[in-house]
């Protein structure tokens, strides 16, 4: 399978819409938290089983591994979480999805793809149009995680970040851990294999003021 997909592809153009949340959720009132780049889902998994007072959305742009993620889905017992083939920077384009934005607690980046080349920075996930869109329809006091183990991708997404007013940075310390979506401080693939070989991981935490 390709490990990466060029987000600017005119395949990525056309955005399937998400389902209404009560069609994909047992119980559409619980907080509701989009994972971006889920991969295949496994974090988002151990997340919803072992938290069933949240509700989670992974967002994906390699189909494959959302057509799976989605049949394993199927299995289970907790009906809280549901994955999504869509390119984040598309998703929120005109009105799609406008009521899932306004209804989401807290969003995830973790360990998006760095795009090393400046040429290619324009493929990042995290772009001043996506950042400001987020800004202005996301609930306030809503929250957005990033975590990254590339410091230069890290510096760039906080210069992003932070050149948008309404988002506000806040210390790990100002969040209640055991009232977040990850009460239980379970970690990513990408995020273990990064422990497991002692690089460095980079994080931070914004608030929608
Ligand atoms: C390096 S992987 C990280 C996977 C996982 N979050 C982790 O921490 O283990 C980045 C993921 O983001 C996905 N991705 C990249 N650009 C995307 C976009 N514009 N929309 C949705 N997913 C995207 C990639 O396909 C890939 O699965």
């Amino acid at each position: 399978m390709r490990q990466h997909v060029n987000p600017l592809s005119k395949n990525f153009l056309e955005i399937e819409p998400i389902p209404p949340l009560n069609q994909i959720f047992e119980n559409k009132n619980l907080p509701l938290h989009l994972d971006i780049g889920c991969a295949a889902g496994d974090y988002l998994f151990e997340l919803a089983l072992s938290n069933a007072n949240w509700n989670y959305l992974g967002i994906e742009i390699r189909e494959k591994l959302v057509l799976n993620a989605n049949l394993k889905m199927k299995s289970m017992e907790n009906k809280n979480l549901y994955f999504s083939f869509s390119n984040a920077n598309n998703l929120f384009d005109g009105s799609n999805n406008n009521s899932l934005i306004n209804a989401t607690s807290s969003i995830s980046l973790n360990f998006p793809d760095p795009w090393f080349k400046k040429k290619h920075h324009k493929r990042r996930v995290i772009q001043p149009k996506f950042i400001n869109y987020l800004s202005s329809s996301m609930r306030i006091g809503s929250l957005i995680f990033i975590k990254t183990d590339v410091k230069e991708l890290f510096d760039y997404m906080e210069n992003t970040i932070s050149d948008c007013a309404n988002f506000k940075k806040l210390s790990l310390r100002d969040i209640k851990v055991s009232e977040s979506f990850n009460p239980n401080k379970i970690k990513t693939n990408r995020e273990k294999y990064v422990i497991l070989n002692k690089l460095n991981i980079y994080e931070s935490i914004y608030i929608n003021i």
